[in-house]
């Protein structure tokens, strides 16, 4: 040192000058800074980002009014802990290229993959697989562009988890984005791999009695085999949040969530009510099913549907049954043999009587579409207010495709009066009836997880129908269909309370189980 400041020009030493004292003021800025310092200390704000994250104690929310740097502190700390090594977000560039680098050795084995996959026995044929290997192709190209968003990605899910006291005014902006397409490029959750996992299932079958039909707890049966329980649906380009009630609670604050459709509709339902509340019982959920006029009548077995609001956050969820997703009414109201119409073009009056009243909505249907069901139900199909005509609509997948456009392009037209919903429709869930039908001895007797396969990696959802449908619209595809055709030992196979001997149930799923994981998708995405 000796000599060393001696030796600086005066010009120097002044530059010098200006440059500590610049950086002194700074730091001293910075501790007194009351917005940044009062509360949030740094070395405990990485404490009050997982609190936020894991609810419980304290009111996190009463902290989080946001100066702009604030917002920034708060969201790199978060992404720290969440990627839990410390990273910031200047190290998010580091981030990318290590991604394009991994994705870049997986694409050599992607082919092989894909291959496994297609021939362990998965509903692809033979045409599917050249387009595979081309859509691999294009990933490859693609992968790179991709990896650089990958970053920027994660810290939107930051911010959007991030920001529990959103203004109205923001949340109408993400959804206007989220209904117009907008968004950043979403990912695609039904691209992935099931993996084995012990932190599942979310809840006991044998617990969650409040909320889970005994036909379906499969832990209530004779069933002695339950490895299809500890499964876990991994994305492959996306990170997919851990489902929390809490958090799902206090995300879904003063709002409504509605599923409309059929049995399926209706385990996905069960399955949520058993999700948030952890399969615990829970005395205060209050029972709201007047509101929506979904009460017992006369002579009906059991209501239309159920409506449940939980009083600490003000969260209902509700399920209406509807197997169509059209609207039914009686062609002679004082007649009780009375055929009925079936308006394949207007949607269930439910739905429109209720919609301004749903914040998340997610329809489905499908396997009410055969004859015999319509047949037993005597249901007439109606378009246009009349009896149908049309040669092409009258065969029942011409029909089923009819009602699917109409109804999400209904509700695709409602978005712009309901800018807060955010709407899905949900693909269709796979049978697996092996050897016959559901009435002529089909059955589904495996029990080891992923023996079909364990990862889909097409783009395109395998419901073509509902992808269709929804393409150009803001209603978005909770595509549950590829992923749940992989998992053909989840049904409830002969063990239902309620099958006769010798019939088997290979439509519905055994609860906890794979409706779960299309909450967990459908989570990820509210
Ligand atoms: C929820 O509604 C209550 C009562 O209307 C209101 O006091 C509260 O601020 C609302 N909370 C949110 C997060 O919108
Ligand atoms: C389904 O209906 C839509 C709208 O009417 C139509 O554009 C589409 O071609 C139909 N799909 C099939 C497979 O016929
Ligand atoms: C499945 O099990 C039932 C009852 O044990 C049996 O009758 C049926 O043949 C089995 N199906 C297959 C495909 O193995």
């Amino acid at each position: 040192m000796k000599g060393g400041l001696n030796g600086l020009k005066g010009k120097e030493i002044s530059l010098i000058s200006i440059v500590l004292m610049s950086a002194t003021i700074l730091i001293w800025t910075w501790e007194k800074t009351p917005g940044l310092t009062s509360f949030l200390p740094p070395q405990t704000q990485l404490q009050l980002s997982s609190d936020v994250d894991v609810g419980g104690g304290g009111s996190p929310l009463a902290k989080t009014e946001s100066t702009s740097e604030q917002g920034e502190l708060q969201l790199t700390q978060t992404f720290s802990a969440e990627s839990s090594s410390g990273r910031s977000i200047d190290e998010s560039h580091i981030i990318s290229t290590t991604l394009t680098e991994q994705i870049h050795s997986k694409v050599s084995n992607e082919k092989t993959e894909a291959k496994e996959v297609l021939e362990a026995g998965n509903n692809h044929n033979a045409q599917t697989l050249s387009s595979q290997e081309n859509i691999s192709e294009e990933r490859h190209q693609e992968e790179g562009k991709e990896a650089s968003n990958e970053a920027n990605i994660i810290t939107d899910l930051v911010a959007s988890n991030q920001s529990p006291q959103r203004s109205y005014s923001d949340d109408r902006k993400n959804n206007e984005d989220w209904n117009n397409g907008t968004e950043r490029k979403a990912c695609n959750y039904a691209k992935g791999k099931w993996v084995p996992d012990n932190n599942r299932p979310l809840y006991s079958g044998f617990e969650c009695k409040q909320w889970l039909s005994s036909m379906w707890a499969c832990r209530l049966t004779q069933r002695t085999d339950f490895a299809y329980e500890n499964l876990r649906w991994q994305p492959r380009d996306c990170q997919m949040e851990e489902f929390e009630g809490s958090k799902f609670l206090r995300r879904m604050q003063n709002k409504t969530l509605a599923f409309v459709g059929d049995s399926l509709g209706r385990q996905q339902f069960q399955s949520l009510m058993c999700m948030i509340t952890g399969g615990k019982e829970t005395a205060d959920v209050e029972d709201v099913g007047n509101e929506y006029g979904l009460v017992l009548t006369e002579g009906a077995a059991r209501p239309n549907g159920w409506a449940y609001r939980f009083p600490s956050t003000h969260t209902t969820i509700l399920y209406y049954w509807s197997a169509t997703l059209c609207d039914i009414e009686p062609i002679d109201a004082n007649n009780p043999n009375t055929d009925h119409a079936m308006h394949l073009d207007r949607p269930p009056a439910f739905l429109r009587q209720f919609i301004h009243k749903f914040d998340v909505l997610v329809l489905n249907t499908g396997h009410h579409w055969n004859r015999g069901k319509l047949k037993g139900n005597r249901w007439v199909m109606h378009v246009g207010g009349v009896p149908n005509t049309d040669k092409k609509i009258a065969v029942i997948w011409g029909a089923k495709n009819l009602t699917i456009h109409s109804v999400v392009s209904w509700v695709n037209s409602q978005l712009p009066k309901y800018p807060g919903l955010k709407a899905f429709f949900r693909t269709i869930s796979p049978r697996h009836f092996f050897g016959g039908e559901w009435n002529t001895g089909g059955s589904c007797n495996n029990t080891t997880p992923m023996s079909i396969g364990k990862e889909i990696l097409d783009e395109e959802s395998t419901d073509q129908n509902a992808a269709h449908a929804v393409k150009g619209t803001g209603v978005k595809l909770l595509d549950i269909t590829a992923i749940s055709q992989l998992r053909d030992e989840g049904h409830i196979s002969r063990f239902s309370i309620t099958a006769k001997p010798g019939m088997q149930d290979c439509l519905h799923w055994c609860l906890p189980g794979v409706p779960d994981t299309w909450n967990e998708i459908l989570f990820a995405q509210i």
